[in-house]
């Protein structure tokens, strides 16, 4: 049982007001809010050791070196990985997906082919996009069913020896849907396929252990697990990414330097070049130490009880019909009313202190699919409440009113 009173108490936000009423903050697969030891390690950061890391013999780049390479062991331990060099910090998960999609367009030529889905996030649409017109690769897209799930025996058709990589994601920011990642990644390597995983929205909820997956990589977002915004992890076997030619040059990837030739730098190194968000990489581990403590399992739990509750009040409201409705789910809700566009509801509950997103969420495709402009979405973290999901239906129904 989580303690949840005691768990708001760490995010200072959560007591704001907005436009005059409490804060109702259902916007968490956007960003999640952040909890005091997470903005007070920011400060003490810039306050004590504030330093360039990797480059000064001075005591304040040591200890910022030190620091920053511990948060690589936390998230290495965090994520299971083999080894820290397997662990390239990133400015996100769309950076993430952009250096490995990038690495294969170098290496894939024509008749190879790329499989993503069709709940895919803009992110991890066009970067192959991009991999597949720099060399002629083709992509290829599992379809999904109206309740938005992926359909398996499609998957199968789709794999062949020319299929090379595979990427979707674990769970869909816009319909919520937890995918059979497990068997996804076991059939494609089968046909020797390498299998990216985008984790943005599952890592919030799950924590996935790389090497029982066998995912080749898992990408994620720091903001999305309490962290600072501009920080990002992406894991990578060693084999594959030290087969990738490195993503972006500059300082700190390479080994030797001369106007005729460059070597690069070691793992992780390669893939960073550049002086990074190092107070972010920092915070990024107590971040997750933060939900660590809370235990993912508990998070899960909760959060599940959150969706149960949210699906059944909304769907009392007449008119509701719910988008993304597979067995498997994260607390995501999508959903419409019947001849209300999203973002007038949006706007009047925005009004009322709740905080919901509204649109195509970044996934086109999804909405295509579903013949819609886009949808409210209403997802949920560990520190909301029943009661924050009551005053939500309440001003739901009251735009529902307004709006009729
Ligand atoms: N990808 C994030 C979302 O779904 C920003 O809202």
């Amino acid at each position: 049982m989580l303690d949840i009173n005691k768990i708001r108490e760490d995010f200072p936000i959560l007591k704001q007001k907005v436009n005059g009423k409490p804060l109702v903050y259902f916007d968490n697969a956007a960003t999640a809010q952040k909890p005091k030891v997470v903005e007070d390690a920011i400060v003490e950061y810039y306050e004590t050791i504030n330093a360039n890391i990797h480059r000064g013999v001075h005591t304040l780049s040591q200890l910022a070196t030190d620091a920053y390479e511990e948060s690589r062991q936390k998230i290495k331990a965090h994520l299971n990985a083999k080894e820290d060099r397997e662990i390239i910090f990133t400015a996100g998960t769309t950076f993430g997906i952009n250096l490995v999609a990038n690495g294969f367009g170098a290496l894939l030529k024509e008749g190879d082919e790329i499989i993503i889905s069709a709940m895919e996030h803009h992110s991890n649409i066009v970067p192959w996009q991009f991999a597949c017109e720099r060399s002629g690769a083709t992509l290829k897209v599992i379809p999904m069913n109206q309740n938005g799930e992926l359909l398996m025996d499609e998957y199968d058709k789709l794999l062949s020896k020319n299929t090379k990589v595979v990427a979707v994601n674990h769970i869909s920011n816009a319909l919520g849907t937890i995918n059979p990642i497990e068997y996804i990644i076991k059939k494609a390597h089968e046909v020797g396929a390498a299998v990216l995983i985008d984790g943005a929205q599952a890592t919030p909820h799950i924590k996935p252990d790389v090497q029982a997956l066998d995912c080749d990589f898992y990408v994620f977002s720091g903001h999305k697990v309490c962290g600072p915004t501009g920080t990002g992890v992406l894991y990578g076997k060693e084999e594959w990414l030290n087969q990738l030619p490195p993503y972006q040059g500059g300082g700190e990837m390479i080994k030797t330097v001369t106007f005729e030739k460059t070597t690069y730098a070691c793992l992780p190194h390669k893939f960073e070049a550049g002086t990074p968000n190092i107070a972010g990489g920092i915070v990024l581990g107590y971040a997750l130490d933060y939900m660590n403590e809370i235990g993912f399992d508990n998070i899960a739990a909760y959060e599940h009880e959150l969706l149960v509750y949210g699906t059944e009040k909304l769907l009392e409201i007449e008119g509701v019909k719910i988008i993304g409705t597979a067995k498997e789910k994260a607390s995501v809700i999508s959903f419409n009313i019947d001849g209300i566009h999203p973002y007038d509801i949006g706007v009047i509950v925005d009004k009322l202190g709740v905080a919901v997103r509204t649109g195509h969420h970044c996934t086109q495709p999804i909405m295509d699919f579903f013949g819609i402009p886009g949808t409210i979405r209403a997802s949920f973290s560990f520190y909301n409440t029943k009661e924050e999901i009551d005053t939500f239906i309440a001003a739901v129904k009251k735009a529902k009113m307004m709006l009729s």
